[in-house]
């Protein structure tokens, strides 16, 4: 007897991770890889963190539940951490911490919409929005940006869409593209006085090249600010993130998290402390960003590849590749094939558009984005051959 099975379950594949798998099958072949497809840190914990994590696990803490909005010395760096960061008085009530933003993304998505709301989302942007979205029941409703308004969302695009929420990221995945903070604010009050519960991704904030990255939570007592400890705190695997809550949404929060979560990870929540202690080493990781953003902005140019999205922060390269042919899955399955270097195809983040583009990471080490660019410049000109 075939049982029933839910239609919430079927969402799309994340292809980042097909990506991976085949690098990784390569790499067991014997394959050399750079690994230009994931967007993750590759440097771990501040040793000082670490030490002082190390010393608590070894002194013995039960590390049993914590209560559901996570342990309030936590809460009180990141309001602290916000004030000297943005100049806003977030209070501590109001900061919920989360096991990575993708559990608040969850937690948000659950409390804010109802199924059959529509909520508005840049396309380029991060799948599991839409996919988390359409998991609850919820309509996405792709909003297609372009280099004219630096790929992200505008008022005049989601006037009459009668939408009941918006997600912006800024930094966003995959374009590194920003919001300047005059655009978010605008944008914050329209969705304030149009009853559209804004969501701000603010997980790439840290990681930034000379833009000033607003918080929406400074313009609207009605957005939700997500961020996480994943991206500039290089804590990926720990899997903690945090959520910046609106008043009327803190109660159904806390209820939904006990009983989804029951709370975060504890071992987490001591490590972030103690990064806070840290923050200017995390400043030296981001400056080595900087430098592998240049040469790969440069060293792709030099390829033909120079129709890219403002890469403002985080650590990607959005890039035109339509030149090099009508689909970017078959280009980065070749270009894996053919010189090891793995990127992500632009399907994932556009389902209508994303043929044309391919994702560039350069997370990982300056050396990685050298050789690849030097790959790339034997193996463009036979491509064809
Ligand atoms: C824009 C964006 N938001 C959210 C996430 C999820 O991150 P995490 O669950 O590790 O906090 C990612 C991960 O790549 C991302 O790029």
């Amino acid at each position: 007897m075939t049982l029933k099975i839910s239609d919430r379950g079927r969402v799309p594949p994340f292809l980042v991770m097909e990506v991976l798998r085949a690098a990784s099958e390569r790499e067991i072949r014997g394959g050399s890889v750079l690994h230009m497809e994931i967007g993750q840190p590759s440097l771990g914990l501040p040793a000082g963190a670490a030490a002082a994590v190390a010393h608590e696990v070894a002194g013995g803490d039960p590390m049993g539940y914590t209560v559901a909005q996570g342990i309030p010395a936590l809460r009180r760096r990141i309001a602290r951490h916000a004030h000297a960061v943005y100049g806003v008085e977030v209070p501590v009530e109001r900061v919920f911490c989360t096991m990575g933003s993708s559990a608040a993304f969850l937690i948000a998505f659950l409390t804010a919409f109802a199924p059959g709301d529509r909520v508005g989302l840049a396309a380029p942007g991060y799948p599991a929005y839409r996919h988390i979205l359409k998991a609850v029941g919820v309509e996405p409703v792709l909003l297609p940006v372009g280099a004219e308004t630096r790929f992200q969302p505008t008022i005049e695009m989601i006037e009459g869409l009668g939408l009941d929420g918006l997600i912006v990221a800024s930094p966003s995945n995959p374009t590194g593209s920003m919001l300047p903070p005059e655009a978010l604010q605008a944008l914050a009050e329209y969705c304030h006085g149009a009853g559209i519960r804004l969501i701000s991704d603010e997980i790439y904030h840290g990681i930034t090249y000379g833009m000033t990255a607003a918080t929406a939570a400074a313009f609207s007592p009605s957005a939700v600010v997500i961020n996480s400890f994943s991206k500039y705190y290089c804590m990926t695997g720990w899997r903690l993130g945090w959520l910046v809550l609106p008043e009327d949404m803190m109660r159904p929060v806390e209820c939904l998290a006990q009983n989804l979560f029951i709370s975060p990870p504890t071992i987490s929540q001591i490590a972030a402390v103690r990064t806070f202690d840290h923050l200017e080493e995390l400043d030296a990781i981001v400056r080595g960003y900087a430098r592998n953003r240049d040469l790969l902005v440069h060293g792709l140019a030099g390829l033909g590849i120079d129709k890219v999205a403002p890469p403002d922060g985080a650590f990607y390269v959005y890039a035109d590749v339509s030149h090099l042919g009508p689909d970017s899955r078959e280009l980065c399955r070749r270009m894996l094939d053919e010189t090891g270097v793995a990127v992500a195809p632009g399907w994932d983040f556009d389902p209508a558009d994303g043929g044309r583009f391919v994702r560039f990471s350069y997370s990982g080490s300056t050396a990685t984005v050298i050789t690849a660019i030097e790959r790339l410049r034997d193996w463009l000109p036979k491509r064809n051959a």
